[in-house]
């Protein structure tokens, strides 16, 4: 039988039920009807502390040193074959609580520590970004910087999703998204999505 692919949310908004978890959850939900193993984090539920650059993960044999909910995350990226990164757009870029926790995969980026998270394929890696402006073009230089800066970590960046307009109404009541956002995540499940 073929192998499930372990597909992993993070949740960068301080709310649980806001546009960013919704968003996030419909990918999820589209991946796991395709065959998909899910699970998801949402940074409002966890205490990840921000790097403190002090260079443990680079030193030593033990990764980051930091003693929080972090571990538990890099536990989970170790089989993880794809992640759904979803952030409000905050002063046209992610979240606080999403950028603590792209500081902190830092760690993960020395095959001396962490063997099998480097050993297979990149992840592969859907960005989500939700803003409440209309206007699709006023943060795509900051969209295209984050794309070019998770290729440079070796994710295989398969997507970056942007949905405007959220100052004009909730993600759960927009027609269109429900469709839009399940197909993202069943064809990452297939990995049909562009490279
Ligand atoms: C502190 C803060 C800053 C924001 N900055 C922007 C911004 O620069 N551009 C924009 O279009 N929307 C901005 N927004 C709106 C959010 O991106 C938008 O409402 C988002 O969908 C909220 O997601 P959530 O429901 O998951 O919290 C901001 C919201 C907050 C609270």
């Amino acid at each position: 039988m073929e192998k499930q692919m372990k597909i992993i949310g993070f949740i960068g908004s301080p709310h649980k039920e806001g546009n960013t978890a919704w968003i996030v959850n419909k990918i999820l939900e589209g991946a796991k009807e395709e065959g998909a193993e899910t699970q998801s984090f949402n940074f409002s539920d966890l205490d990840i502390k921000p790097c403190q650059g002090c260079f443990a993960c680079h030193n030593g044999d033990g990764g980051c040193v930091i003693s929080d909910d972090m571990q538990k995350l890099y536990d989970n990226l170790k089989d993880a074959d794809a992640l759904v990164l979803g952030s409000p757009t905050y002063m046209g870029q992610m979240s606080a609580q999403a950028k603590i926790f792209v500081d902190r995969l830092s760690a993960t980026n020395h095959p001396r520590f962490y063997p099998k998270f480097k050993e297979h394929a990149a992840i592969k890696l859907i960005l989500v970004f939700d803003q409440g402006n209309p206007d699709s073009s006023l943060f795509q230089t900051y969209y295209d910087y984050t794309k070019k800066m998770f290729q440079m970590l070796e994710f295989d960046v398969k997507d970056v999703v942007v949905v405007t307009g959220m100052r004009n109404g909730p993600a759960h009541e927009r027609e269109e998204l429900p469709t839009a956002m399940k197909d993202i995540g069943s064809s990452l499940a297939l990995d049909k999505i562009r490279p």
